[in-house]
């Protein structure tokens, strides 16, 4: 099977040019210059052509933080793994790494295997997992080498959520340890968890049970320090780590500062961050818990200083931490208690207009950034690359026809994530995804999705080099 992009301007991390990209199968073939795969001016023979002139062709998005289908907070998300993909790949997203739990008193393997169990069959583009790990046993040190061996290259580790998620401080140093010697990366949940739960628990004593106080538990300070020791913990061990969903300038100080100092400090923010602050915990009645999320929401002048982060390069990559719940009967779960509305908030599907939206035609970042800090980066750092995340000869022809003129309204009614709010309601974006392939395959064709769920595969990514 032969399919030719042609008129493009094809977008990679470093280029950008007028090009055409021939497929075959699951591959790209060759790239071009326009006309420069057409034999002696006759035509190419490919089974299909698809028109790119005056759109982007880009590498398919590939976002690094996911929960598809997690149980948290007694409830589960709200996409499973083909709804979550679907409305990925709708929004350009190709790739998805998602995040499997030890709980404990259980194994890495037990882990593997539930969440692989809800991934095969459903999952629409192709996905990998990251291991979050909850206690850290001799034996568990063991399973984390053969997981590493196995594709599965990442841990997640917490500094926040005691009793349920945290680790202490020696669990995480041995951890980071054992990454030195087996080649994988911890990313870290960087928030001060102690701090956090005293002042919870005063905020409830007090009667402050509304959504906002959610954000006011959770001092930027505490995410600043918990990154600073993440950070601290990491050049001891003589380890990189690499910091999710960054949201805070205190703790973009610490990485920044880290990597003044050429240590392999890496962190990523989400677009919560960069269009929504605090200022929505503030709407009316119950709407705050919409963004109840961790870390939460900063103030608005953070946006900037994030935006600066990701233009220079302080932040390596834009992922969603996409972790919806519904308003009804989950979000709810939290009314009159704070505590106990389930953290999270849906993305997967809007990262990429949002970024391109807010990002490049603002002028904060460009072109090559863009692709840079969605797909090409997030790529190198997780193993995936160059399988994924550029558009070059013998990578998997995800990609993604871009058009840069379309306008859209996003809003819960028209997005496919299966919750039933956006946190961007009726915010107005230019820049979509127009033809989206996965592994040669057009999936999603003129707004429609045309691929299959369980067309996904596992992704086996390769360890540190
Ligand atoms: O609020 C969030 N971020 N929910 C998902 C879990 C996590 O910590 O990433
Ligand atoms: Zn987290
Ligand atoms: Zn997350």
């Amino acid at each position: 099977m032969k399919t030719l992009l042609s008129g493009g301007t094809v977008v990679t991390a470093t280029d950008l040019y007028r090009g055409d990209v021939l497929i075959e199968d699951e591959k790209i073939a060759a790239v071009a210059m326009p006309g420069g795969l057409t034999p002696e001016g006759g035509q190419i023979p490919v089974d299909r052509t698809i028109d790119a002139s005056g759109k982007y062709i880009i590498p398919g998005g590939i976002d690094v933080h996911t929960h598809l289908d997690m149980p948290f907070g007694g409830t589960t998300s709200a996409d499973d793994f083909e709804s979550g993909t679907v409305a990925a790949a709708h929004g350009g997203t190709t790739s998805v790494v998602d995040f499997a739990i030890q709980y404990r008193g259980q194994t890495l393997r037990h882990a593997l295997d539930t969440w692989t169990k809800k991934a095969e069959g459903k999952a629409a583009i192709d996905y990998g997992f990251h291991m979050i790990v909850t206690e850290l046993t001799d034996s568990v040190e063991g399973e984390m080498d053969a997981l590493v061996r196995e594709g599965v290259t990442s841990f997640k580790l917490f500094m926040a959520y005691p009793g349920v998620f945290m680790l202490d401080d020696g669990s995480i140093f041995r951890a980071l340890l054992r990454t030195r010697e087996n080649g994988g990366t911890i990313c870290m949940h960087a928030e001060n968890g102690g701090v956090i739960d005293v002042l919870v628990k005063r905020a409830l004593a007090e009667g402050k049970t509304a959504p906002k106080y959610h954000a006011l538990t959770r001092p930027a300070r505490a995410e600043g320090e918990a990154t600073y020791r993440a950070i601290a913990l990491a050049e001891m061990a003589g380890v990189p780590i690499y910091i999710v969903h960054l949201s805070a300038a205190e703790a973009l100080e610490m990485v920044t500062e880290a990597r003044d100092r050429g240590l392999p400090a890496y962190a990523e923010t989400c677009p919560q961050y960069l269009f929504l602050s605090y200022d929505n915990y503030e709407e009316p009645d119950f709407s705050g818990a919409k963004y109840v999320m961790s870390p939460p929401l900063r103030p608005k002048e953070t946006q900037d200083r994030l935006w600066r982060g990701l233009a220079g390069s302080d932040l390596q990559a834009v992922s969603t931490d996409h972790c919806p719940f519904c308003m009804k009967e989950q979000k709810e779960l939290g009314r009159g208690d704070f505590s106990k509305i389930p953290n999270g908030a849906p993305g997967i599907e809007t990262r990429m207009s949002l970024v391109f939206d807010g990002g490049v035609r603002t002028g904060k970042i460009g072109l090559n950034r863009f692709v840079e800090l969605t797909s090409t980066s997030p790529a190198k750092i997780f193993g995936l690359f160059p399988r994924k995340g550029t558009v070059a000869p013998g990578s998997d022809a995800d990609l993604v026809v871009f058009d840069p003129n379309k306008k859209q309204k996003l809003s819960a009614k028209t997005l496919h994530m299966k919750v039933d709010y956006n946190p961007y309601e009726g915010r107005e974006v230019t820049g979509a995804a127009e033809t989206v392939l996965s592994r040669g395959k057009v999936i999603v064709e003129k707004g429609r999705f045309v691929g299959k769920a369980g067309a996904g595969s596992f992704l086996k990514r390769s360890p540190r080099s």
